[in-house]
């Protein structure tokens, strides 16, 4: 038998339907773009609404037609119906309303781009990704964070797009349409979030075997508590304390981690190629949001980078547990 013939039975297509609802309604945790939190993406689920709305009247006139037609002028005896050519007002008809409903959601889109592109902002971020992970710059505030960050709610920003190696793709589902990050050309994504909360952002690219591990996390907090973050980001790294610490931050200079991480008020550590480790202690998460950063999984990251997260710029250093120990509480320290 035909798959064809199989799908047509309707107990068969029912349960398939059945079973794509339930797996698209079971990601409880993913941010959905039905729940908006940021005025951009509620016009986008607006508008997605509307055009919904339009395409499924015209699902449920044509069906119906169609079914009318079916049952009406069904075979009732052996004879040959009446055979008939054009209709002047038919084709007139089904061309006119077709073109009225593209005009229609022609002025709804180009309408909703207006609002979508360039409002004014006082706020710029600079946000590049990367092989597989965020690198987020406040220029006026002169200070560059990873992976997680904090805007003001009730304030436009505008984060200037760019990509450090392959394109990716800039998406806060709650908060805003995708944009493409294309090296070599930078794009921008403005957005203006209006509820407090944390959000999370993803790739949504396809840039490599780790795309899926390509997420951020963006805070949305009241102007008091992000002016208190912005001070907090600009302040060099806490100089290490205790004896294991001072011992992780000499290993951190000698083992090279340096050469690939900046810690600002380290001397010597002031690579470009790996996330900026200044307060990577404040953050809630590791390696783009695949880990939560508490001191066993920073351990098992620095030991086995490639066992978490395979393909991902970060070698293995040859280190033993000890020193292991030694890195991750220097690291621990840096708020
Ligand atoms: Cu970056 Cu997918």
């Amino acid at each position: 038998m035909r798959l064809g013939s199989r799908l047509t039975r309707p107990p068969v297509a029912l349960g398939l339907l059945l079973g794509i609802l339930l797996t698209a309604s079971g990601c409880e945790d993913a941010p959905s773009i039905l729940q908006p939190r940021a005025n951009e993406a509620a016009e986008i689920r607006n508008l997605a609404i509307i055009l919904l709305a339009i395409c499924g009247a015209i699902f449920l006139i044509v069906q119906a037609w169609l079914i009318y037609n079916i049952v009406r002028y069904r075979r009732r005896s052996a004879e040959e119906p009446v055979q008939d050519h054009g209709d002047i007002r038919m084709e007139l008809t089904w061309t006119v309303i077709p073109i009225l409903i593209v005009i229609v959601i022609f002025i709804l889109t180009v309408n909703y781009m207006d609002v979508l592109t360039n409002p004014p902002s006082n706020m710029e971020i600079d946000v590049t990704g990367r092989q597989w992970w965020w690198e987020i710059s406040y220029p006026a505030a002169d200070f560059s964070t990873a992976n997680e960050f904090y805007v003001p709610i009730d304030e436009t920003v505008r984060a200037r797009l760019e990509a450090a190696d392959v394109i990716h793709s800039f998406w806060m589902p709650q908060i805003g349409g995708k944009t493409d990050m294309i090296p070599g050309h930078t794009n921008q994504s403005t957005f203006t979030i209006t509820q407090e909360g944390e959000y999370l952002g993803e790739c949504g690219e396809f840039c490599g075997v780790q795309h899926a591990h390509m997420r951020f996390l963006i805070f949305a907090v009241d102007a008091a508590a992000f002016s208190q973050w912005v001070e907090q980001q600009q302040q060099p790294a806490a100089a290490a304390e205790g004896e294991q610490a001072q011992a992780g931050e000499a290993l951190f200079l000698s083992a090279g981690c340096g050469g690939c991480h900046t810690v600002r008020g380290l001397e010597g550590a002031a690579g470009l190629a790996g996330p900026d480790l200044t307060h990577v202690a404040g953050r809630t998460s590791l390696a783009a949001v695949t880990l939560d950063n508490t001191p066993e999984n920073l351990a098992r990251w620095i030991d086995k980078p490639q066992a978490v997260k395979p393909g991902n710029l970060m070698p293995e250093v040859a280190v033993s547990v000890d020193e292991i120990q030694a890195l991750v509480a220097y690291l621990e320290g840096l708020e």
